[in-house]
């Protein structure tokens, strides 16, 4: 049996790590494309490298650029590879150009689908990940939901068939790698940080990046704050404080690093008294850390977060926000099952395999 795993951003390596190793451990031929969105070595080998993630198959060194020229040369170069492979299914993680890509390929094709992590909404069509994940879920076979939200969503757009509520799999590497981030990492030593001390920010959201009146208006709330900030910034932020001109909205308080490994990000995750953030994935790991995190954007996917109130969303307005950093306290007390998304996953691609083919 042969699967192609179509893969491109720094989330989706992550996503990948676990699937992979469990999909090679029963003896499925895995193929890894990997569109080559993301290319700096900080947001792309070094995941592979750390996450003991197989080489890629093939690389289509695509890059970055505009949304439909991205897109399109992607959905070239993958469609070429899937002629060749001629794969029995293809996996397609989470919401980007790269899934999209990815998905359409495919489905032309006529060869099965499964998406990892389907059924997310924000109800946000002005996102491209919105468009994303809704295109995605619409063309997928098999719909992997890591929430009963995301089942839900999915019921609501008359998607029935094929849904599978498994779990989520970046729960599975937070897991899997906490405890080697802990012996591995020296982050805080190299920073000279001392556990909750500080607070963790990552901005990279393109509501955020590039609209000007935004990102001033998050950079001087913290800067106002003069609170303890690491930042790790994300290409796309560093170039857009740059064309824009903020350089000196950077203030002192605010320590600006480049993107880090996946073992150092949980170390300085698991250490911040609290996160700032407009990411998708580290909402999610703040919440299983039990860190408090504050949210740059209007709206969530993960609306289990903000229940249970480890969450506060805040948009880019600077009273909210410094209202939230003065006013940081823990959530409700949630127990998180032990319950693993990739092994739930390979079942199910195996036996939907089998039952395609009868
Ligand atoms: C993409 C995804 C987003 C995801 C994020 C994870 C889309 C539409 N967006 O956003 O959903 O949350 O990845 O990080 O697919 N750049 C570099 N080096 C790199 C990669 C990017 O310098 O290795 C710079 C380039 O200037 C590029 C910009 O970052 O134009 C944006 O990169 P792109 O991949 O288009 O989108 P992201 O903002 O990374
Ligand atoms: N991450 C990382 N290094 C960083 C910033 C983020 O390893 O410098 C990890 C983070 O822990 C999470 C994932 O990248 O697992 C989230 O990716 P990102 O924020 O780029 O995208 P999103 O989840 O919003 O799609």
């Amino acid at each position: 049996m042969k699967i192609v795993s179509i893969v491109g951003a720094r989330p989706q390596f992550i996503k990948l790590a676990p699937l992979s190793t469990e999909l090679r451990k029963k003896g499925i031929n895995e193929i890894i494309l990997h569109t080559g969105q993301h290319y700096d070595d900080n947001m792309n080998e070094i995941f592979f490298k750390e996450l003991e993630i197989s080489e890629p198959d093939y690389n289509l060194g695509i890059g970055s650029g505009f949304h439909g020229e991205q897109t399109g040369r992607m959905l070239m170069g993958i469609e070429k590879i899937l002629i060749k492979e001629k794969p029995d299914l293809v996996i397609v993680y989470g919401d980007t150009n790269s899934t999209l890509a990815g998905a359409l390929a495919t489905s032309k094709l006529h060869i099965p689908l499964a998406h990892v992590e389907a059924g997310l909404r924000s109800f946000n069509k002005k996102m491209p990940e919105e468009i994303n994940r809704i295109v995605a879920d619409h063309l997928s076979d098999i719909l992997f939901c890591p929430t009963e939200t995301a089942v839900e969503n999915l019921k609501n757009e008359g998607i029935l068939k094929g849904v599978y509520l498994v779990g989520d799999i970046m729960f599975d590497a937070l897991m899997h790698f906490l405890k080697l981030s802990q012996e591995k990492s020296r982050i805080l030593e190299e920073l000279n940080l001392t556990p909750k001390s500080y607070l963790l920010l990552t901005i990279h959201r393109a509501e955020n990046t590039d609209n000007v009146e935004r990102l001033k208006s998050i950079l001087s709330a913290l800067g106002e704050s003069g609170k303890n900030i690491i930042f790790p910034i994300h290409p796309r932020t560093k170039n857009r404080i740059r064309e824009f001109g903020l350089e000196n909205y950077l203030t002192s308080n605010i320590r600006v690093i480049a993107p880090v490994g996946y073992l150092d990000m949980l170390e300085l995750e698991k250490n911040a008294y609290a996160i700032l953030t407009d990411s998708g994935g580290v909402q999610k790991e703040a919440f299983w850390l039990k860190v408090p995190c504050i949210t740059l954007r209007e709206e969530t996917e993960w609306v289990e977060t903000v229940k249970y109130k480890w969450n506060i969303l805040v948009g880019a307005n600077k009273d909210k926000i410094l209202e939230a950093l003065d006013n940081i306290r823990e959530g409700e007390n949630v127990n998180f099952d032990s319950i693993y998304a990739a092994p739930k996953m390979c079942e199910i691609l195996l036996r939907e395999l089998k039952n395609r083919r009868e």
